[in-house]
């Protein structure tokens, strides 16, 4: 059967990574956390002392830079790998999240991963989550979603999901992290946060993770028999 491309972007901690990943479980295709690479290639800046300001620094560090995801039997879940190394938990701290924006609004950086998701769904049959999806990576993905919530809501829920890990951050502080990134990431010039015009909105402020799976895997389903009706998959396999 052929497949498309869901695309999933939006604000910070609207439950897009765990809504793109059960949506992609149910219709058995790949998941792409395009934030999980920018947290990656901001490690690799931390860890490395790699200048900001500093073309050369950076354009060495992104040849060095070799993310990927690995399938993890213990947790069942793929995990990110920078440089063959398991970061997954590492990426998902307070001080790479008070890092990333700043390292995603470089152009070379963006450059870099868009070519690299640009390259993991060539073959299509992916949901990818990110900001820039729908506008940038993929514009003629078949399906496009953009999220959002109140912004409330969204720190109370990474304060539980920080909390889940072991990391006690005052809401107050993670509040005024997601306020930050969303001014970042809708502002910077390189390919900013925006709705695309074919993007269907969705708020989850008062909805479950399951309902969101649920919505997105509907909307996809449409989608899908639309396109057989419209004779678009006609010659693709
Ligand atoms: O989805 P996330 O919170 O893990 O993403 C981390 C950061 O990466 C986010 O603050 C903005 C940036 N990002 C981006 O600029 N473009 C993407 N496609 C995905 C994430």
């Amino acid at each position: 059967m052929p497949k498309i491309i869901i695309a999933i972007d939006g604000y910070s901690s609207c439950g897009k990574s765990t809504t793109a990943k059960a949506v992609a479980a149910r219709m058995k295709y790949g998941y792409i956390d395009t934030g999980a690479m920018y947290r990656a290639v901001s490690l690799y800046f931390i860890q490395n002392h790699v200048s900001f300001s500093n073309s050369k620094e950076i354009a060495a560090a992104l040849n060095d830079i070799h993310i990927t995801f690995n399938f993890n039997p213990k947790t069942g879940r793929n995990e990110t790998c920078l440089n063959g190394l398991n970061v997954e938990e590492e990426i998902r701290k307070m001080y790479i999240s008070n890092y990333v924006s700043e390292v995603s609004t470089l152009v070379e950086v963006r450059r870099a991963m868009v070519a690299q998701q640009q390259k993991m769904g060539r073959r299509r049959g992916v949901v990818m989550d990110g900001r820039d999806i729908g506008t940038k990576v993929f514009p003629d993905a078949e399906v496009k979603v953009f999220m959002s919530a109140d912004t409330g809501i969204r720190a109370a829920r990474r304060q539980r999901e920080l909390l889940e890990k072991g990391e006690m951050v005052p809401v107050e502080d993670i509040k005024a992290n997601l306020e930050k990134r969303d001014l970042i990431d809708s502002t910077r010039a390189e390919s900013p946060l925006s709705q695309a015009a074919d993007a269907v909105p969705l708020d989850t402020t008062h909805m479950t993770i399951e309902e969101q799976v649920e919505w997105v895997v509907e909307l996809a389903d449409r989608r899908i028999a639309e396109l057989y009706r419209e004779g678009y998959f006609e010659g693709k396999r």
